[in-house]
Order: structure tokens, then C-alpha cells, then sequence
């Protein structure tokens, strides 16, 4: 159990394991998950909703100021509400991902979340995964790991995830999918998906999740002691 207050920083692309990793790492210590992708899929969700083309950013600038995206934290459990409504997994479905990848390249966007994410991790010891956490959102974390994989392994692993959840997708498309979202993640001017400078790099393509979860707290502990 760790006593202070303390902020990890996970960053990496889209399927490389990090919620799951996220999940694991806050049960062994004792701390909260904050899933920042969901803050943007609820955004993503929203845009949707009101048939708001996601590239279209002054759109998407216009409805930000009606609109609520809370993060409520029960048990350990993050759970999104758009206006009130609790979402569940309805921000989880695959069409979802590419509104929150299209909707998280406008500035404004990530601005409008940017405190909502900054304040959980003041109140609380977290893990927090995402894009930009090292980078923008907490650069002064305690820990920040960049996990990564290569893209054929990431588009298997979210075709079981997805396969799990009973939405049928094809390799292929998937597999492009993620390419898409690289590029578009990594690419767009605003906070792009980078390595911070002091980020530890973990790369779990040969890795199952207990073997990540070794490295990740390996990673973890050794920069805690370092830090005594
Ligand atoms: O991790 P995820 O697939 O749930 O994230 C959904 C999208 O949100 C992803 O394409 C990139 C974006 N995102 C982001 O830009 N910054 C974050 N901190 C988290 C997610």
C-alpha cells in the first residue's frame, strides 16, 4: 500500500494494453484508475449524439460550452455522465473510438477537459492513461511510463476485446483502424501521442498482461527507490 500521494503517467497508442495494465497497477497499490480515453469518448459520444460531423471543429467548439462530462469515481470505479446520464458501455462501441480520436485533435476540445483531469489527480493517488498525460496533463507525475506494442499485435488483441463484448470485427479492418488512429493520434498538432523525455519505455509486444504487470511495477518500484 503506498502511503503519499503519488501520480503515474501511462501513455502509449491506442490497444496497447494500458487500461487493463492500469487496472492491475491500482488494485496492487491501493490507488485509482482515471481512464482519460473515456473522457474524450464521452465527448466523441456527445458529438454523436447530435449528428455533429467530429472534423468538423468549429462544430464541435460550438456545443462544448452546453454540454457536462463528469467523471464520478465509485468503489475505485470511474464512471462517465454526459449531462447528467450515466453512459456505461455505450462509449465503448467501435464507432465511437474514431469520433473521440477526430474530437480529441481540436485544442479547444482538450482544453475544455484539461482541469476536469488535472483536479482528480490532486484529489487522489492515480494512474492515469492516455495520450498526453506525461506530456501536458501531469508533467510533474511521480512515474511516467510510455507502453507500447506494434499495431498487428494491438489489432488482435482489440479483436478479442471486441470479440468479448459480442461486436464481430474483422482483422483487416481493425488492423487499419489502428494505423488510422496512430497517424491521426500522433500526427495532429495539438498534444500529439509522444514519449515524454523522462518516460521509462515498456514495449509488451512479447509480453501477456502478468508479465506486463511485472515489468510495469518493476518500473515503478525502481523509480520510487531512486526517488527515496
Ligand atoms: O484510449 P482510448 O482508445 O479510449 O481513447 C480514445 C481516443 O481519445 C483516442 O483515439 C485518442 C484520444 N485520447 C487523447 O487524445 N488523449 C488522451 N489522454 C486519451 C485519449
Amino acid at each position: 500500500m503506498i502511503m503519499k500521494h503519488i501520480n503515474i503517467a501511462l501513455d502509449g497508442p491506442s490497444g496497447a494494453g494500458k487500461s487493463t495494465l492500469a487496472k492491475r497497477i491500482a488494485s496492487s497499490m491501493g490507488i485509482s484508475y482515471v481512464d482519460t480515453g473515456a473522457i474524450y469518448r464521452t465527448v466523441g459520444y456527445a458529438v454523436r449524439e447530435r449528428g455533429i460531423d467530429p472534423s468538423d471543429a468549429a462544430a464541435v467548439r460550438s456545443i462544448l460550452a452546453g454540454i457536462s462530462v463528469e467523471a464520478v469515481f465509485e468503489n475505485g470505479v470511474q464512471k462517465m455522465f454526459l449531462d447528467g446520464e450515466y453512459l456505461g458501455e455505450k462509449i465503448r462501441k467501435n464507432e465511437i473510438s474514431a469520433y473521440a480520436s477526430k474530437v480529441s485533435a481540436i485544442p479547444e476540445v482538450r482544453e475544455f477537459l484539461l482541469e476536469t483531469q488535472r483536479a482528480v489527480a490532486r484529489r487522489n493517488s492515480v494512474i492515469m492513461d492516455g495520450r498526453d498525460i506525461g506530456t501536458v496533463i501531469l508533467p510533474d507525475a511521480d512515474i511516467k511510463i510510455f507502453l507500447s506494442a506494434d499495431a498487428e499485435c494491438r489489432a488482435r488483441r482489440r479483436c478479442l476485446e471486441l470479440g468479448e463484448r459480442g461486436e464481430q470485427v474483422d482483422f483487416t479492418v481493425i488492423l487499419n483502424e489502428i494505423k488510422e488512429r496512430d497517424a491521426r493520434d500522433s500526427g495532429r498538432d495539438t498534444a500529439p501521442l509522444r514519449s515524454a523525455d523522462d518516460a521509462v519505455l515498456l514495449d509488451n509486444t512479447y509480453l501477456d498482461l502478468d508479465g506486463t504487470v511485472k515489468a510495469a511495477l518493476g518500473i515503478i518500484f525502481a523509480v520510487l527507490e531512486r526517488k527515496k
